[in-house]
C-alpha cells in the first residue's frame, strides 16, 4: 500500500492515518494517565523501573547531578573507553554524546572528531543546566554503556546504533519501525536528525518501506545497502520486551525504543508517552484501524491476555501486511 500525498489531510484520514489531534485527544488523553508520566519522562527513572521489572537495559556507569560533580568526571569516565552521555530528560537525540574510543587524552566521537575533557565537561554542564531537556529545566547527565550493535546491521546504519521503535497500545504491539543512523544524524537514530525509518513487519521482523526526511528511500544514503534486505534478529524476543513495557508503565499509548546488543540481545533504551506519527510513513500504512481493532476488544478478552498472547494477537491481525 502507498499512502496518498501528504498534502491532503482528508485523503490521509481515509487511509487510516492517525493525525496529531486524534493522537493527542483520542489516545494519549484517554489512555495515558498523568501520574504515570514520570515513569517514562525521565530516562533514569525508566531504567530503574525496568531493572526492578526484569527488563534488560544498557548498563548505567554513573550519573552527574550537580555542578561540583563535574570535577570528578574524569574519574567516572576513566574505566570506560566507550560510553554514551545523555540528558536524563532529553528527547529527539538532543544532547546525546556518543564516545567510540580514546586517543591519548582525547575522546573520539563516531565521526572520529576528538573532544578534550574540557569539551566533555562543558557538554555535561550544559546538560545539567537543561540546554537539551524538555522545557529547559535543570537535568541530570547519565553515563551509560555504548551498545555494540549486531553484525546483522552492518551497512544498514552509519556510525551509530540503530533502534527499533514499537508503538504499544493497551499492551498490544501495533506497529514497528527500525531507525538507522546516517551521516546526517551523527551517531543517533532519531528521524528528526536525519535517520532512515524502515517499517518492520510484526511477524517476521523484516523491513518493508523506508523513508528519510519523510521521503521514500530504497538504499541507505551513506552505505548504499538495499534496505529491503534488512531483517531484525531476535525479533520474537524484541517484540515481547516492548510489549511488556505496558505492564511496567501502565501507559496505554506508548512508544518503546529497543536496541539490540551483540552480547546482551534486546535492551530497552527509553520509553515515550507521546510517540511520533512518522512510523506510519515508514510503514506506508495508518495506525487508526489497528488502534480501533484493539479498542473493540471486550474488557474480558483484554484481561485474559498475557504479553505473549497479545503479541500473537497483533501478529495475526496486523502482521504480513506491508
Ligand atoms: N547507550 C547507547 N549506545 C549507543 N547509542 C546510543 C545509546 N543511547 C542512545 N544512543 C543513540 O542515540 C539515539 C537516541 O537515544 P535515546 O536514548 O532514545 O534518546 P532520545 O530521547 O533523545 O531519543 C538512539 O537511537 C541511539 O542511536
Ligand atoms: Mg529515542
Amino acid at each position: 500500500m502507498r499512502l496518498p500525498k501528504l498534502s491532503s489531510p482528508a485523503a490521509l484520514r481515509r487511509a487510516g492515518v492517525l493525525g496529531m489531534n486524534q493522537r493527542n485527544g483520542g489516545f494519549i488523553a484517554q489512555y495515558n494517565r498523568r501520574e504515570h508520566y514520570p515513569r517514562v519522562d525521565d530516562k533514569l527513572t525508566t531504567k530503574r523501573l525496568a531493572e526492578e521489572f526484569g527488563i534488560p537495559v544498557p548498563q548505567l556507569y554513573g550519573v552527574v547531578e550537580r555542578q561540583h560533580e563535574v570535577n570528578r568526571l574524569a574519574e567516572l569516565l576513566a574505566p570506560h573507553d566507550q560510553l554514551v552521555i545523555k540528558p536524563s530528560q532529553g528527547s529527539a537525540g538532543k544532547g546525546i554524546l556518543v564516545i567510540m574510543g580514546r586517543d591519548g587524552d582525547s575522546y573520539l566521537k563516531p565521526s572520529k572528531e576528538a573532544l578534550s575533557l574540557t569539551d566533555i565537561r562543558r557538554h555535561v554542564n550544559n546538560t545539567l543546566s537543561g540546554l537539551y531537556s524538555l522545557g529547559g529545566r535543570n537535568d541530570k547527565a547519565m553515563v551509560e554503556a555504548l551498545i555494540q550493535f549486531s553484525d546483522a546491521f552492518e551497512g544498514f546504519s552509519y556510525q551509530g546504533v540503530p533502534d527499533v521503535r514499537v508503538v504499544v497500545f493497551r499492551g498490544y504491539p501495533v506497529m514497528a519501525m527500525m531507525r538507522l543512523s546516517t551521516e546526517a544524524s551523527d551517531g543517533k537514530a532519531n528521524l528528526h536528525q536525519g535517520a532512515v525509518g524502515a517499517g518492520i513487519d510484526l511477524i517476521t521482523g523484516r523491513a518493508s518501506a523506508a523513508v528519510q526526511f519523510d521521503r521514500p528511500v530504497e538504499h541507505h544514503p551513506d552505505t548504499g545497502r538495499a534496505l529491503a534486505e534488512l531483517v531484525v534478529p531476535q525479533w520474537d524476543e524484541l517484540i515481547l520486551l516492548a510489549t511488556r513495557c505496558y505492564e511496567m508503565t501502565e501507559i496505554g499509548y506508548l512508544g518503546a525504543d529497543i536496541v539490540l546488543d551483540r552480547e546482551r540481545g534486546p535492551l530497552l533504551l527509553e520509553l515515550n508517552a507521546r510517540p511520533g506519527l512518522a512510523i506510519q510513513i515508514a510503514n506506508q500504512t495508518g495506525l487508526q484501524p489497528r488502534l480501533e481493532r484493539i479498542e473493540q476488544l471486550s474488557r474480558r478478552d483484554h484481561m485474559m491476555m498475557q504479553a505473549e498472547d497479545r503479541v500473537a494477537f497483533s501478529r495475526r491481525e496486523f502482521g504480513g501486511k506491508p
